[in-house]
């Protein structure tokens, strides 16, 4: 293999040189990796194939430009996504909600005897520590391991079959087992096998992991077995997906029953009587947290009877039937340097922390979020003191913690430490990005840049919303490409993505001059830091203007294929995902448009309310805040309350925005109608009900919880489109208006009759 390459020094090779050795390099790791890992036929060494690596590190740390949008540095570590098989969990694989204080386990309590009527029982409930590691769904059929399967996003988790195989704990046949059976739990690597394999790893110069979980999911998620054999993982059973048979009645009895078969089950699992020994069994394994071995981040509770967890059933992510009480986060006390200003997607402006870096739970933190400018004053939204009242000051000494996997948080500031030239922090009224005026609304705890997508800084935000992972999901196109393509004036707005190609192969890219760009960053408090944007993205040292603008029309006619960073094969592969998504579903077509307070769960929300972006569209169109049958539609759907309709409302009234909207609309070639949610064939799917009066089998939370499982949309007040009114004794009004309607009304027995309950 020629590596003569590798012998000239990268301080020594011009721009132009590195270029070519950056492809070179690109080339050989690719062939490399797709030789070891799909033909397994490696035509390097190891040392070699590190060395490339390395090698291509460093130009890339000298050449930031020319690095490539699809640069194979990208994924160090973690084997190439494409790497394992996509496995559809049959049943999804959700999360947890999680409780913080010992108020949150009251409540979810007090939520669950609600919810099932029954105020005054006590539940019992199944208290199980929280492993700390990756959960792993193992699928046997006729007792014989046949595949196992990461979470991945709960829906699709990836085929780690043959590495699952290799997990002491894992059994491989099972005996008396249900015919069909996915066993779920955590992968999870112990404290001393976590040193141990650092250590090893250290000394043959390979990677080592911050923590045990990254080593576990880093060990798990190899693409040869044979490495993952070689890692000390360790498997608890805690849950189950599809069976052809009930393991037992209760979730006590479950584990029972698994560990009867063969799976490991943590000794700490308790049966509890209410909340109360909840708490207490909580505290038992708090005290014995330090002496397990192993990281636990919490306790898991779960309602103990498998009857009533089918009746409490799920919200769109979380199991109604169970919380995760998540122990007190570690905290860390660092200085905090600098507070920045950074303007987001919707103009707010939010205060960042940097910090003396720390390590807070194994990972290394130096920025940590401020909220808003009360906040950092010292009070909350309603002017109550927090933190005793105290002040946050550039040059401060803080208190830092995380939670979860969450952006960092300041929890206190130790006053005997400010050093004397501390001053209060003067938090911007205009933007720091485009210089508009920056205002807070009544009642708003954020101030706000009003510059629209005239703020560069919330038109770049909007436009990485619009191609990131959720929304269009246009491969090649991230954060970093978004924010050159805006300062080179190709693209201003979602819709110019989709005019790209086209103006690229005629040569004129540019919609807008220098000048434009120019003037839009003029406003800034920041004005160099805007500079040097543009130079970066002119692939300038620094900022000259004659040079730049020679540049800037340079590089607006010359081919993307022929720009640094970019070649034949990746400019094709953009231009390739990009037209492919001209046609997008409803969903995400909503999420995209970055309106705010309409993310995931309400984008989903409206596009199976309106199922059309016809639909859709005309209803926003028409719907008039505070009032009219669109606006009374709008807030009647489940999920969809003022604030939100009202700002969706906005977004379609203000002629910029929806001028941009339609801009987009006009470059897709379809916006696909939403899925309706499963169990279409039940006799309720798709169908608007209200329930009214008292319903005695059970709660009106039940009810709905189990008409939206069978597909219906379950809504406040009767309208014309009603389908139907479920009324029990005492429903009054909304009886009466739907009998006016001539809507269809039943009482709850003939409901129960309908949905197959009675
Ligand atoms: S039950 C439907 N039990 O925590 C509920 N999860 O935050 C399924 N986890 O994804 C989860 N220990 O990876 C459950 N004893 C336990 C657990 C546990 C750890 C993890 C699991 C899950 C995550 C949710």
């Amino acid at each position: 293999m020629d590596i003569d390459h590798a012998k000239r020094p990268v301080d020594s090779l011009g721009r132009d040189e590195a270029n070519a050795e950056i492809e070179r390099l690109t080339d050989l790791i690719r062939r490399a990796d797709l030789a070891y890992h799909q033909n397994d036929a490696p035509f390097i060494s190891d040392a070699e194939y590190d060395a490339a690596k390395r090698r291509l590190i460093e130009l890339e740390k000298r050449f930031p430009e020319l690095k490539r949008p699809d640069s194979p540095t990208e994924n160090v570590g973690a084997p190439p996504r494409e790497g394992f098989a996509k496995v559809h969990h049959r049943v999804p694989m959700l999360s947890l909600a999680n409780a913080f204080s010992e108020k949150e386990v009251y409540d979810f309590d007090k939520r669950i005897r609600r919810f099932l009527g029954i105020d005054d029982a006590t539940i019992d409930y199944c208290a199980e520590p929280k492993i700390d590691g990756l959960s792993l769904s193992i699928r046997y059929e006729a007792g014989q391991l046949v595949q196992a399967a990461t979470r991945g996003d709960g829906e699709t988790g990836e085929d780690v079959t043959e590495n699952a195989r290799t997990v002491c704990d894992i059994p491989k046949t099972l005996t008396d087992a249900p015919d069909i059976l996915e066993v779920r739990g955590e992968v999870y690597m112990s404290h001393d096998d976590f040193e141990a394999l650092n250590r090893a790893q250290a000394e043959q110069g390979g990677k080592t992991f911050a923590n045990p979980r990254n080593a576990a999911a880093g060990s798990l998620r190899q693409l040869d077995p044979q490495i993952t054999a070689s890692r000390p993982l360790k498997y608890f059973a805690y849950a189950w997906g599809e069976l052809s048979q009930p393991l037992a009645d209760t979730q006590i009895g479950a584990l029972h029953r698994l560990a009867q078969l063969g799976f490991k089950v943590n000794e700490l699992t308790r049966l509890c009587h209410g909340p109360r020994q909840l708490l207490e069994h909580y505290q038992r394994i708090e005290a014995a947290r330090p002496d397990l071995g192993y990281d636990i981040d919490g306790v898991v509770y779960k309602v103990n009877d498998l009857g009533l967890q089918r009746r409490l059933g799920f919200r769109s992510n979380t199991p109604r039937w169970a919380i995760a009480h998540k122990f007190p986060p570690e905290t860390v006390w660092t200085w905090l340097l600098k507070i920045d200003i950074q303007v987001g997607r919707t103009g707010a402006l939010s205060p960042v922390a940097r910090l003396k870096p720390v390590t807070v739970g194994g990972v290394v933190v130096s920025n940590a979020t401020l909220h808003n400018e009360d906040y950092i004053k010292g009070v909350d939204t309603n002017g109550n003191p927090i933190r005793g009242g105290k002040d946050i000051r550039e040059g401060d000494w803080v208190k830092v913690y995380r939670a979860g996997d969450v952006i960092p948080k300041i929890a206190d500031v130790d006053l005997s430490r400010r050093p004397p030239e501390a001053r209060p922090f003067e938090f911007p009224t205009k933007c720091p990005v485009c210089g508009s005026d920056a205002i807070r609304e009544p009642g708003d705890a954020v101030r706000r840049c009003t510059g629209g997508m005239a703020c560069p800084a919330q038109a770049m935000e909007r436009l990485k919303h619009f191609v990131g992972r959720d929304a269009f999901d246009i491969e090649g196109l991230g954060a970093k490409q978004v924010e050159a393509f805006y300062l080179l004036g190709w693209v201003r707005e979602p819709a110019d993505i989709f005019t790209l190609a086209a103006r690229d192969s005629a040569g004129k890219k540019a919609l807008v001059g220098l000048d434009e760009v120019l003037t839009r960053l003029q406003g800034s408090a920041d004005p160099d830091e805007q500079k040097r944007a543009l130079a970066e993205a002119l692939g300038l040292d620094h900022f000259d203007p004659d040079h730049a603008r020679e540049r800037f029309d340079e590089r607006s006619r010359t081919p993307l294929a022929r720009q640094h960073g970019w070649g034949e094969r990746s400019v094709q592969k953009l231009f390739r995902s990009i037209e492919a998504r001209r046609r997008i579903p409803l969903e995400r077509m909503i999420f995209s448009l970055g309106i705010r307070h309409v993310g995931e769960v309400a984008s989903k929300l409206l596009a199976r309310h309106y199922g059309s972006w016809e639909a859709f569209e005309t209803a926003m169109t028409r719907a008039r805040d505070g009032d009219g049958p669109e606006w009374e539609e709008l807030t009647n759907i489940d999920g969809v309350g003022e604030v939100l309709a009202r700002s969706l409302v906005l977004a379609f009234h203000q002629d910029a925005e929806r001028a941009m909207i339609d801009r987009l609309v006009a470059q897709l070639e379809e916006i696909e109608d939403a899925v309706q949610p499963a169990a279409s064939d039940s006799p309720v799917a798709g169908k608007t009900i209200v329930f009214t009066g008292s319903l005695e089998k059970m709660t009106r939370a039940e009810a709905k919880a189990r008409a939206e499982a069978l597909g219906a949309k379950v809504a406040g007040s009767v309208s014309r489109r009603t389908d139907l009114v479920v009324a029990g004794p005492g429903a009054g009004s909304k009886a009466k208006k739907a009998a006016e309607l001539g809507v269809e009304i039943i009482d709850e027995d003939a409901w129960l009759t309908l949905i197959g309950a009675a």
